[in-house]
C-alpha cells in the first residue's frame, strides 16, 4: 500500500499526514491506526452533499461521516430516528461523489441494524454497493458488538458510536452519558465491547472529559469526541452547528467558526432587494 503522502505541516508547525495531506488516494482505516500509533490527533466532520463536501475535501478534512444528523440538519426532521437507509443512500452516494481524499462513513439510520447482524449487513452493503462509501458507522456499545463482528468479518469497517446515542433519544433523551460509577464503568465495558469486535474507531458523544480521557488511554483505536473533552484522537463537529446555518440554539460543546446564517440571508436580501428595486440583472448579466 502505498503511505498517504508526507507528513504536512499545520497552521500550528507540527507534523500530520491525516490533516492536511494532498494524498492522491483515498484516506483508508489503515491510515487512521498509523495516526493512534503516531499520536497524531485527526479532524472529522459531517457532510450531506456533494459541493459542501468538496470544500472540505479541499480544505483537508480526512474523514466526512455521512450522519444520520442529516435528519436534523438536511432533511428537516425534528430528530434522526425518521431518517431511512434511502435517504442516507442518496446523501452518502453524493459526497462520496463530491470527493476525492477523504474516507467516507455512512451512517446506518434507525431501524436499519437493530434486528441483528444479518440486518446490518444487508443495510451497510447497500451503503457501500451504492453510494461507495469506505466504511459505515452504527450506534450501542456492547448491544451492538455482534452487529459489528459480522461487517467487519465481511469486509466492512465500522466506526461505533457510544455515550450519547442520539437514535435512542425517546428513551435516554439528549443528557450527558456515562456520570457516576456505574455508568462510567457501562461506558468502558461498552468502549471495549466494540474494540473486541473489530470497530476501527469510536465516537464518544457528550461524556465527562475525564472519562473520554481514560477511555482514549485504554483502548487501542481511536477515540471522536464530540462533548467529550480535549484528550480524544480526533474530534467531530455537525457542520452546519461549527458553521452556523443551524436555527436555534446548539449545543454547548461547538465552537461556532462562521456564521453562514447571517451571511446567507444577507445575501438573499440583498439579491432581493435588487430585484424589486430594478438593479438586477444589470447590462453585464444579460445577453442579446
Ligand atoms: O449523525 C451524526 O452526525 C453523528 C455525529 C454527531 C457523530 O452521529
Amino acid at each position: 500500500m502505498t503511505q498517504l503522502s508526507a507528513a504536512q505541516t499545520t497552521p500550528s508547525g507540527g507534523s500530520n499526514a491525516l490533516y492536511g495531506g494532498k494524498g492522491t488516494r483515498r484516506v483508508t482505516v489503515r491510515d487512521i491506526a498509523l495516526a493512534k500509533e503516531r499520536g497524531e490527533k485527526w479532524p472529522m466532520l459531517t457532510a450531506y452533499d456533494a459541493m459542501t463536501a468538496s470544500v472540505f475535501d479541499e480544505a483537508g478534512i480526512p474523514v466526512m461521516l455521512v450522519g444520520d444528523s442529516a435528519g436534523n440538519c438536511h432533511l428537516g426532521y425534528e430528530t434522526t430516528v425518521p431518517v431511512t437507509l434511502d435517504e442516507m443512500t442518496v446523501l452518502s452516494a453524493a459526497v462520496v461523489r463530491g470527493t476525492r481524499r477523504a474516507l467516507i462513513v455512512g451512517d446506518l439510520p434507525f431501524g436499519s441494524y437493530q434486528e441483528g447482524p444479518v440486518q446490518a449487513l444487508r443495510s451497510a452493503t447497500r451503503l457501500v454497493k451504492e453510494a461507495g462509501v469506505g466504511a459505515v458507522k452504527l450506534e450501542g456499545g456492547e448491544r451492538s458488538h455482534e452487529q459489528i463482528r459480522l461487517l467487519v468479518e465481511s469486509g466492512i469497517p465500522v466506526m461505533a458510536h457510544i455515550g450519547l446515542t442520539p437514535q435512542s433519544v425517546n428513551a435516554m433523551g439528549y443528557r450527558v452519558q456515562g456520570r457516576g460509577e456505574e455508568a462510567a464503568q457501562q461506558l468502558l465495558r461498552d468502549a471495549k465491547a466494540v474494540q473486541d469486535a473489530g470497530a476501527f474507531a469510536v465516537v464518544l458523544e457528550l461524556v465527562p472529559a475525564e472519562l473520554a480521557a481514560e477511555v482514549t488511554r485504554v483502548l487501542h483505536i481511536p477515540t471522536v469526541g464530540i462533548g467529550a473533552g480535549p484528550e480524544t484522537d480526533a474530534q467531530v463537529l455537525v457542520w452546519t452547528d461549527m458553521m452556523g446555518l443551524t436555527g436555534g440554539r446548539v449545543p454547548k460543546f461547538v465552537k461556532k467558526y462562521a456564521d453562514l446564517r447571517e451571511v446567507m440571508g444577507n445575501a438573499a436580501k440583498a439579491f432581493a432587494e435588487d430585484v424589486v428595486g430594478g438593479t438586477f440583472p444589470l447590462e453585464e448579466h444579460s445577453v442579446h
